[in-house]
Order: C-alpha cells, then sequence, then structure tokens
C-alpha cells in the first residue's frame, strides 16, 4: 500500500491506496463518491471525467497514487460552483440528458470548455465534446445547453460591468 495525501473536494484527505488502484475505483469504493460514472475503462467514453488540480481528467486512466499532492474535484464537490448550477439548469431545462449516465462527465467537461471558451459557438462545443459518448441524446440538446450556458455566463459578465 501507498500513502497519499489528496485535497478531495476541498478537504485534505489521507489514505492508503494499493499501486494500481484507479482514481476512478478509489473515489467511487473507497470514498463513495458515485457521480464519477465508469463506462468504458479505458480512456473512450468520458464517463469518469473529474477535475484534476484545474484540468478535467479520465480518472479511470489515472491511478490514485498518481493524485498524491494534488486536488481533485468530482461533480459532487461542483454543488455550489456558479457554472455548474447554470449548466445543471441548461441541461434540465432543454432535456440535455434522458438515462443520465454520460451527464456526470458531460457536465464536467462542459465545465472545462465554458473555462476555456467565452461563449463557444456550436461548432467549438461539438469539437471540443468528442471525446464524451451518449448513447442516448443524439448530442443535439446537449450541445444546445453547453452554447446557452456560455451566453449566460457573458450576459451576466455584461450586467455587471
Ligand atoms: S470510463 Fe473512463 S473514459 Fe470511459
Ligand atoms: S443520457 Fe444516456 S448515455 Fe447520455
Amino acid at each position: 500500500m501507498t500513502a497519499v495525501t489528496i485535497e478531495l473536494n476541498g478537504v485534505k484527505i489521507a489514505d492508503d491506496v494499493e499501486p494500481r488502484q484507479t482514481l476512478a475505483d478509489f473515489l467511487r469504493d473507497r470514498c463513495g463518491l458515485t457521480a464519477t460514472h465508469l463506462g468504458c475503462e479505458h480512456g473512450a467514453c468520458g464517463a469518469c471525467t473529474v477535475v484534476m488540480d484545474g484540468q478535467a481528467t479520465r480518472s479511470c486512466l489515472s491511478l490514485a497514487v498518481m493524485c498524491d499532492g494534488r486536488a481533485v474535484q468530482t461533480l459532487e464537490g461542483l454543488r455550489t460552483d456558479p457554472v455548474m448550477e447554470m449548466l445543471r439548469h441548461q441541461f434540465h431545462e432543454g432535456h440535455a440528458l434522458q438515462c443520465g449516465f454520460c451527464t456526470p462527465g458531460m457536465l464536467i467537461m462542459a465545465r472545462d470548455i465554458l473555462r476555456r471558451h467565452s461563449r463557444p459557438s456550436v461548432e467549438t462545443v461539438r469539437h471540443e465534446l468528442s471525446g464524451q459518448i451518449c448513447r442516448c441524446t443524439g448530442y443535439a440538446n446537449i450541445v444546445k445547453a453547453i452554447v446557452a450556458t456560455g451566453q449566460q455566463i457573458a450576459s451576466v459578465a455584461t450586467s455587471e460591468e
């Protein structure tokens, strides 16, 4: 076992982990953070996406030992994040989910897109989402919800100027 210290959703935790345990398994099985979903388990679907040191990261491809000294955020830790609140609202209003399996990863990637692009276009969102797989929605409403959130962020910023 290897000792690790991780800032998880803003709280420093110390634990002993198997060197081969993935971050996804650590989050789900050890920490009970089951919003992080596992689909393909080899980096293809994006369902397991979390935030590591501010960057969207596949937790099925990361080992828990690699997170020693780093900051990890899961969807549970982004409940009060203002951009995530807007995204959740737009996903709900715009019917951007069906079974919901891909949704945690989609929301985290959507927040990451909006962090890197102000008012992203449909084309930009489609390009950036190309690594996230959804089996249900056909993507159109997901893309619309992210574009709408980008517009909402821009209009809030304008009204505060
Ligand atoms: S479960 Fe990690 S990318 Fe699919
Ligand atoms: S809503 Fe079912 S997989 Fe995306």
